[in-house]
């Protein structure tokens, strides 16, 4: 049998393998097709302190191996979220992560306060700082070791694990992770989507209704990838989930041994409802053919 536990800093999973937020829903849609039970945890959607409508149609477009998408963060906010989505997730027996977002630092602390009430019955919150900063010129703080680290500051009022979302269209991402970790994050997700444009070449204008989008699926894969990569290889003792075109257990396997100490699975389910689920199961099959008995003693063993 093999040991498919793992830890994110002191957070203990069944399993590494979760869902990545926005692909998953907001609640427990995905019930109907497996036990969420089983995830090592389920992320929603990224929420923000008050109900958000998101962007105009069309929202995704299929591009060369994966998709792009600008839904803007449509979201009931987080009121309405524990309202209306978490008593069923909480049902579902799912570990649920929330995520939040913001326009501004005192948003991302506005959301932070929402959700101390329901922390109990959450397992960490994700501090999604891929998001532009309207004070500062619309550029994403993510992109800005400065900012990014403002927001994990502001919302140190949650007591659960915080893990810091980064965006990968930097030119040096390891600086940002420090500077998250150093400002409170116990982990960073790596990574976000890319940021891209698809045209109409008759029109000249964009395809999708916000303009351009975030790249998603396989074809980022060695992005990512390589963000786990040399974050690890700098910072071996901070905690990373890994994200981006896993679509299969060898892919999840690549991340781990990259070292991430878990990861998330997102455009996959537009594919297969069921591939986080499948994935995770996949994995223990995986190691069992190639005789490792624990799934940790994968963890960064692509740097010794
Ligand atoms: C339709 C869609 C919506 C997304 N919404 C969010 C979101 O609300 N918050 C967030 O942090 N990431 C969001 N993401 C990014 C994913 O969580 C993930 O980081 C990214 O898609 C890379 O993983 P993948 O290649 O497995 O999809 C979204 C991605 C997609 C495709």
């Amino acid at each position: 049998m093999v040991d498919l536990s793992t830890t994110v800093g002191d957070l203990s999973l069944p399993n590494p393998v979760m869902t990545a937020s926005g692909t998953a829903g907001h609640g427990a849609e995905l019930a109907s097709y497996f036990d969420l039970a089983e995830l090592g945890a389920l992320v929603v959607k990224s929420l923000s302190v008050m109900p958000w409508a998101g962007n105009p149609a069309p929202r995704v477009v299929e591009i060369a191996g994966g998709m792009m998408n600008s839904v803007g963060l449509q979201g009931p906010g987080v009121a309405g979220w524990i309202e209306d989505e978490l008593p069923a997730l909480r049902d579902s027996g799912a570990r649920v992560v929330a995520s939040i977002w913001g326009r501004t630092v005192e948003e991302y602390r506005q959301a932070a306060d929402a959700l101390l009430e329901v922390q109990d019955d959450l397992l960490a919150v994700e501090i999604n700082v891929s998001c532009p900063n309207i004070e500062d010129r619309s550029k994403m703080f993510s992109h800005s070791a400065e900012s990014a680290s403002a927001v994990l500051e502001a919302t140190q009022s949650i007591r659960i694990p915080r893990w810091a979302k980064l965006s990968p269209n930097v030119p040096d991402i390891a600086e940002i992770a420090h500077a998250v970790w150093h400002a409170g994050a116990n982990a960073v997700t790596l990574t976000n989507t890319l940021i891209g444009i698809v045209l109409d070449p008759v029109t000249g204008k964009p395809v999708l209704g916000g303009g351009g989008g975030g790249v998603s699926g396989q074809a980022i894969r060695p992005v990512t990838l390589r963000a786990v990569y040399d974050v690890s290889a700098t910072y071996p003792d901070l905690p990373i989930i890994g994200v981006g075109g896993i679509a299969a257990a060898e892919h999840a396997v690549q991340y781990l041994r990259a070292g991430a100490s878990a990861v998330q699975v997102g455009t996959a389910t537009f594919e297969n409802p069921r591939a986080t689920h499948k994935i995770a199961k996949d994995l223990g099959r995986w190691c069992r053919e190639q005789g490792v008995e624990r799934i940790t003693d994968l963890i960064g063993t692509a740097h010794v």
